[in-house]
């Protein structure tokens, strides 16, 4: 066989070669030069070993004072995506005291050459560098990655299927004509607005647009005391008037869902909310969730790792005492209020403690 054929046919079962891999797999790694970047935002990325072909991406977006090591390492997307072999972006905050840049007027704009659109450089470059799938790349964020994460729903509407934010406000609500600013009507929850108006402040930022929308999970706490908790309502209000839903009358209210203190308001396949009673601004992500909104999982069996993303919430306790007779297997729960199941972990694995709710076999 000539070498010519044989490369060929090498490359014909190869859907890439791996010189199109931009980093060491089951690392978090920085990527630079992923495009065009005026704004100076910093790119993360975690591929697993176990990648899917054409894998799904997660754009995975911190909290103000976050990184994407403190994201990456707080969060429970990483392991979710050595589970399920799909791609996590980190982007990571160039401002000072890194929050995103979700107040400038060129952010607020599909590519207004601002931080949104320096992120959305980095999904399409990651699409293309991995033959991923374009039909399955999601957004989500907690806070300030939050905010940011409606932000790129609104101007990136095309790039995204799915966006889960955790304490965030709506797009545009944040709004101060400078980069990065803090408006703190917004943040204090004394920025009211029809749902008419906010629907329209997430369309002018891609103006003409009439192609489909990332559908978009929305959490908050009733005690939040950071981003004060009207901002979920105006947030409910931005969305359901983007998608023509009622505000105000959501098809299911499901109390304790996904578990207490939560209260899932379902407005239709687009838009669903979930409040959590007494939960504060260490709002924890819930990622068994995340990956059946995202359609990564089907959603029957699988258990339910949250994680607290900002600094100040759990971290350790002592693992479960160990029972014996049963050996849990690799990310599965082995601990967590109102766990009855089993709590050791097969061999090599130890059970980590990740929230009151969760540990898990790692
Ligand atoms: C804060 O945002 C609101 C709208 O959400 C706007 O009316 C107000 O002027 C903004 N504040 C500042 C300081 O720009
Ligand atoms: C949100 O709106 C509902 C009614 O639509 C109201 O009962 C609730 O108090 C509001 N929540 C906040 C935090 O303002």
């Amino acid at each position: 066989m000539k070498f010519s054929t044989l490369a060929s046919s090498l490359l014909a079962l190869a859907p890439f070669s791996a010189a199109a891999e931009i980093a060491k797999r089951a690392t978090l790694t920085q990527v630079n030069n992923f495009g065009s970047n005026p704004s100076g935002v910093r790119m993360y990325i975690y591929v697993p070993d176990n990648l899917q072909a054409k894998p799904p991406i997660l754009t995975a977006i911190h909290y103000c004072t976050g990184t994407a090591n403190a994201f990456y390492t707080g969060t429970p997307y990483a392991r979710l995506a050595d589970q399920h072999g799909f791609i996590v972006i980190y982007p990571e905050s160039p401002n000072d005291g890194g929050c995103w840049d979700v107040s400038s007027r060129a952010t607020l704009t599909r590519d207004g050459g601002a931080n949104s659109n320096s992120i959305a450089n980095m999904v399409t470059y990651t699409i293309s560098q991995y033959d991923a799938d374009p039909d399955r790349v999601f957004v989500a964020g907690t806070s300030s990655g939050a905010m940011m994460t409606n932000v790129m729903a609104a101007t990136y509407p095309d790039l995204f299927k799915a966006a889960s934010a955790y304490a965030g406000v709506a797009a545009g609500c944040f709004f101060t004509g400078t980069v990065a600013g803090w408006n703190s009507s917004c943040a204090n929850g004394q920025s009211i607005a029809s749902q008419d108006a906010w629907a329209q402040t997430a369309l002018n930022m891609y103006p003409g647009y009439t192609g489909s929308r990332p559908k978009m999970m929305i959490y908050h706490g009733s005690a939040d005391a950071t981003i004060h908790p009207p901002n979920f309502n105006e947030t409910m209000k931005q969305w359901s008037g983007v998608f023509g839903y009622t505000y105000g009358q959501p098809q299911q209210t499901l109390p304790n869902t996904p578990a207490a203190p939560y209260t899932k308001y379902v407005y239709g396949p687009n838009l669903v909310g979930v409040y959590g009673t007494g939960v504060t601004h260490n709002i924890p992500v819930n990622g068994a969730a995340d990956m059946e909104w995202f359609g990564i999982t089907g959603g029957s069996t699988t258990p339910t790792p949250t994680s607290s993303a900002v600094p100040g919430g759990p971290t350790t306790s002592a693992p479960p005492t160990e029972p014996s007779g049963c050996a849990a297997a690799q990310w599965a729960q082995c601990g967590g209020n109102g766990y009855t199941g089993c709590k050791t972990c097969a061999s090599p694995f130890k059970c980590n403690f990740v929230n009151d709710w969760y540990s898990q076999c790692l």
